[in-house]
């Protein structure tokens, strides 16, 4: 923070709270670009709030919030980009766009797969692309994502299109495990077992599953939670009550999760206040709020986990580093166009 910034920090304080604070107390403001939706973050900015004194402000956007930090550059407002995918953590740190989290919290509270070791961003729940199979049609309990590739499966497996990030994230943890080579065997042999051309999105596959056109769909865990509970959409709760959670791999070397995180601008005015944010965001208390509120799964091993997630079974992660996972999402991409993977079966 410069020798003005700080000065217009502490006047403001000062204006906010009147003499009678401790002169420690924080205050002011802390600006946030945020892919997540507006139900999922304010009861916890209101939280935070009410905690700390500090006024969050918040741009929501469905997408181009990374492009405008860059674009912004040193003028940039934000302070703390919320963002999903490990894709998008890691690109913002390699286009410069980070600065190091300094909060003590972040190395304390997060396991080192799901953060970066310079600290440059942190995953603060996370998500496990799953597979969410018929209660009519399918008796199996175990299934690992090898079994996805096997002719049992044969035309029976659906899922969105290759090239959307969550399926990328998935390829690119199956080739970190298993190498690039193996990784193009199974997805080719992934591809010919799908019941279709995949197309539409995670719950349009799940649909698939009632409808019975597909018997095994691959998605992410906390729609399962946002389908069950969707009174906007009520024809959802049917079609997540027609399917149940398996976690590929439980029994093996752990299913794939990937993450929602967050960052610290660069440029950010207003670092002090984003540090405590982020440690916000870390306490056992927030990442109830957070996991209960989007279904997904606290970063804080301390933390409570959902009662209806707990209710899917345990989630054994894979203690593939995230940072090693992105490392090959370019691969993953490459190998979605050369298998031609959205235009469906091939044999
Ligand atoms: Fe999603």
């Amino acid at each position: 923070m410069t020798t003005k910034r700080l000065a217009l920090t502490l006047l403001g304080s000062v204006a906010l709270c009147g003499l009678a604070m401790p002169a420690f107390a924080q205050s002011g403001e802390v600006n946030i670009y945020s892919y997540r939706e507006q139900s999922l973050l304010q009861p916890l900015l209101d939280s935070f709030s009410a905690e700390t004194g500090i006024k969050a402000n918040v741009l929501y956007a469905g997408d181009g919030l990374l492009e405008r930090v860059a674009a912004e550059g040193e003028l940039s407002p934000v302070d703390v980009v919320l963002t999903v995918d490990i894709g998008n953590l890691v690109g913002a740190e390699e286009q410069g766009l980070t600065q190091p989290i300094t909060t003590a919290a972040l190395a304390e509270r997060v396991p080192p797969a799901f953060r970066d070791e310079d600290a440059n961003w942190t995953a603060l729940s996370l998500r496990s692309r799953v597979f969410y199979v018929s209660k009519d049609r399918v008796d199996a309990t175990a299934l690992t994502y090898e079994d996805l590739a096997s002719e049992e499966w044969a035309g029976r497996v659906c899922t969105r299109p290759g090239d959307h990030a969550y399926n990328i994230g998935l390829i690119a943890h199956y080739i970190a495990v298993n190498g690039e080579e193996a990784g193009r065997e199974w997805l080719t042999n992934v591809r010919d077992n799908l019941a279709f051309a995949p197309n539409g999105n995670d719950r349009a596959q799940v649909k698939n599953i009632l409808d019975g056109t597909c018997d095994l769909a691959v998605v992410n865990t906390y729609y399962m939670g946002a389908m069950l509970n969707n009174d906007a959409e009520p024809e959802q709760k049917d079609w997540a009550a027609s399917a149940r959670i398996i976690y590929p791999n439980a029994e093996a070397d752990g299913t794939q999760v990937n993450v929602a995180g967050g960052f610290i601008a660069k440029h950010a005015p207003n670092a002090e206040n984003a540090n405590a944010l982020i440690e916000f965001l870390l306490s056992d208390e927030a990442q109830a709020i957070y996991a209960d509120t989007n279904y997904e799964f606290p970063v804080v091993a301390s933390a409570p986990i959902n009662e209806l997630v707990a209710s899917w079974g345990t989630l054994k992660a894979s203690p593939v580093a995230l940072t090693e996972v992105a490392a090959h999402r370019a691969t993953a991409a490459a190998l979605v166009d050369e298998l031609k993977f959205n235009e469906g079966p091939q044999k």
